[in-house]
């Protein structure tokens, strides 16, 4: 089981897979309060920022879980670089369903939703690793404005406008789920541009690079069509936030 390559060829300088940048999962940290010794399980770690660099600058130990090799060896390498490889561990596999041994401070799935099935099914999944009192962490779209038609829903990677919540529905979600929303961290169009607009520049050299590639035909594609998508749509018509969650 891994990701595509299309993926990890577009994401491969990525260090967050999401459209949140490094300041805003700097607030993140420090905004929950994390203490030293505090346990972290991240479900669809990606690259593993989020643990890196929580536990250098917080003291928390945890383990990241994906079906990324590619986003795993760079997690491996970047908590050697950080100084946190005794601290952090990553674990190649499926995270739905994913339970761990011990029960965690901070349990957090950031923009994976699918492992559950969706948001409730995700919170559901999280909740059976979290230690009484702990705090879910939960990363997902919302509408900012209703999409108009069917091709702002396809390009903003929906499956039908029902796909998301506006973003009053999506915390009224919380809390009929009996969790209370404790904080949050919103994109904006800068951090949704370092996420979407960064894909541009590692697609453009990876074609440089491997111009006869199977793959390189769907990526010349995408690159004359993604940046006007991108502004069209998504960075107009979807937020994206990370929501810590704590049990009502
Ligand atoms: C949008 S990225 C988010 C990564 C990370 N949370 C971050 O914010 O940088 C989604 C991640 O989910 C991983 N993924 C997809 N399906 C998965 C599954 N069933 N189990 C574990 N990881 C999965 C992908 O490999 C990718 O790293």
């Amino acid at each position: 089981m891994d990701l595509p390559r299309t993926f990890t060829i577009r994401e491969r300088d990525h260090r967050i897979h999401n459209p949140i940048d490094d300041v805003k999962l700097a607030t993140l940290g420090r905004a929950i309060r994390l203490r030293p010794g505090m346990t972290l399980l991240d479900l669809a770690c990606g690259s593993g920022e989020l643990l890196c660099t929580w536990s250098r600058d917080h003291g928390v130990a945890g383990t990241g879980v994906d079906i990324s090799t590619v986003f795993l060896a760079a997690a491996r390498s970047r908590a050697a670089e950080l100084g946190v490889a005794d601290r952090v561990r990553f674990t190649h596999g499926d995270a739905a369903g994913h339970v761990s041994d011990e029960p965690v401070d901070v349990a957090a799935c950031v923009g994976a939703t699918w492992i559950g099935g969706g948001v409730p099914g995700t919170i559901d999944l999280l909740s059976r690793s979290l230690r009484p009192g702990g705090m879910l962490l939960v990363g997902e779209p919302y509408w900012l404005l209703d999409p108009p038609d069917h091709a702002t829903v396809e390009a903003c990677d929906a499956i039908a406008a029902e796909s998301f919540r506006d973003l009053p529905g999506l915390i009224e979600l919380f809390g009929q789920l009996g969790w209370d929303l404790v904080e949050m961290v919103l994109a904006d169009g800068d951090s949704w541009d370092r996420y979407a607009a960064a894909q541009w520049l590692s697609v453009r050299t990876w074609l440089d690079a491997n111009p006869d590639d199977e793959l390189a035909e769907q990526f010349r594609a995408e690159l004359r069509d993604a940046p006007l998508r991108h502004v069209r749509y998504r960075r107009r018509y979807l937020g994206w936030g990370v929501f810590a969650l704590m049990r009502r």
